[in-house]
């Protein structure tokens, strides 16, 4: 069976799906591997370390034409459909109501779906979360692009000089991107609290050093799969006056909240922007889902009074040799739950609780 991957043509997708490790992987449970030339180049890797892993270097045009399996990080675009082997498989992260032609042209060619940020948060599905693997590596990146940004020292510094205040960063959404935040904003040495929805969120906030900023009085906003829901008007005002006196006294806040399905609710508002001292910092990872900051804007930098707003797109693609070894790994466990390998094909158990929520089998409308 062979097993091909291609980059993404999008300049801000230099992450790959497939990594060394996984080549050797894939190559000893029989599988042919091929990738497209110059596969790894945005991610330190040559082409004549994958080949002496066994992986065959083609053109994009013969990879698509040729694959049984396709492992993609975003969704092919239409000529890259036209290429594809009926009844392939494709796997990837896709989010199908955002690309229903295409998903549909696929479904059309008989292509079977694999859309991997659709997976359960359940605990036999850690290993494949991609969702995971690349939030944790954005609040890493978050952190360290926005203390790039800063022009301050992050820890407390006792010199014969004088004393160097540390950094106060303030982290909007404690999920797995949030979490990451505060861990590398601590181990800079920075003070760090944080803010979410869920109260759930308070003891892991805690256990890492954190301080837990809540509206006391708001409601308990988990669903039952762990994800945040909207506040209702009455607490988005509390959350707002709470946000009004901690937003001001920070150096550095990095936004992360998010609601499934939903625009990325506004928590941050031009007047608390503006109530920062000139040179503090804000990192919007939420910016592609709307962004949870005022000023924030895809792909740029901007200055308002001094307070630098950085919206960068696809933070784990900037940190694209991690982002790849982790999200190659995470196809890879995949792949072992839809393929037999003493028979050496595709067993697709459609009652499986994560092959049923990933598998995209019916017209998107
Ligand atoms: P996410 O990316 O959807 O949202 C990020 C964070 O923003 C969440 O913590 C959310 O509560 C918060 N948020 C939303 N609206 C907000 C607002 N108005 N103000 C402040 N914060 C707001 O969430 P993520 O990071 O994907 O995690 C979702 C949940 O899934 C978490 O409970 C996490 O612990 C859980 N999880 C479970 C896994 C497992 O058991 N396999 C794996 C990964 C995550």
């Amino acid at each position: 069976m062979i097993l091909g991957s291609v980059n993404d043509s999008d300049i801000v997708e230099k992450r790959i799906p497939i990594s060394p490790d996984t080549i050797k992987k894939y190559i000893a449970s029989g599988f042919s591997v091929q990738v497209e030339k110059d596969f790894g180049k945005n991610s330190n890797i040559q082409d004549v370390e994958l080949q002496n892993l066994g992986a065959k270097v083609l053109n994009k045009e013969e990879i698509y034409k040729t694959s049984d399996i396709l492992i993609k990080i975003n969704c092919p675009s239409d000529s890259e459909i036209s290429l594809m082997k009926e009844g392939s498989v494709l796997i990837g992260s896709f989010f199908p109501h955002l690309n229903k032609d295409k998903i549909n042209k696929l479904l059309k060619k008989n292509i079977k779906i694999f859309s991997l940020e659709l997976l359960p948060r359940i605990t036999r599905a850690q290993s494949m979360d991609i969702l995971s693997s690349q939030a944790n590596l954005a609040g890493y990146k978050a952190v360290i692009d926005s203390v790039y940004e800063f022009n301050r020292a992050v820890p407390m510094m006792m010199t014969a000089a004088g004393t160097i205040t540390p950094a106060k960063f303030f982290i909007i959404g404690a999920g797995v991107a949030g979490l990451q935040a505060i861990a590398t904003a601590k181990r800079l040495g920075g003070v760090v609290s944080a803010t979410d929805v869920r109260s759930a969120s308070k003891e892991q906030v805690e256990s890492l050093g954190g301080k837990f900023v809540f509206v006391e009085s708001a409601k308990n906003l988990e669903t039952s799969g762990g994800y945040a829901k909207e506040l209702d008007e009455d607490d988005k005002k509390k959350q707002e006056e709470l946000l009004k006196t901690t937003i001001k006294t920070q150096d550095i806040i990095i936004c992360t909240a998010l609601i499934p399905g939903k625009k990325a609710p506004r928590i941050v508002s031009e007047e608390m922007v503006k109530s920062m001292k000139s040179g503090s910092v804000i990192c919007d990872l939420a910016v592609e889902q709307g962004g949870n900051s005022a000023f924030s804007e895809p792909g740029k930098v901007n200055v308002v009074n001094g307070v630098k707003i950085i919206g960068y797109k696809n933070f784990p693609g900037r940190i694209s040799e991690s982002a790849s070894t982790l999200f190659a790994k995470n196809i890879l466990n995949f792949l072992e739950i839809i393929y037999d390998k003493v028979e050496k094909k595709l067993k697709i158990d459609e009652n499986d609780e994560i092959v049923k929520a990933v598998y995209v089998n019916k017209e998107v409308v």
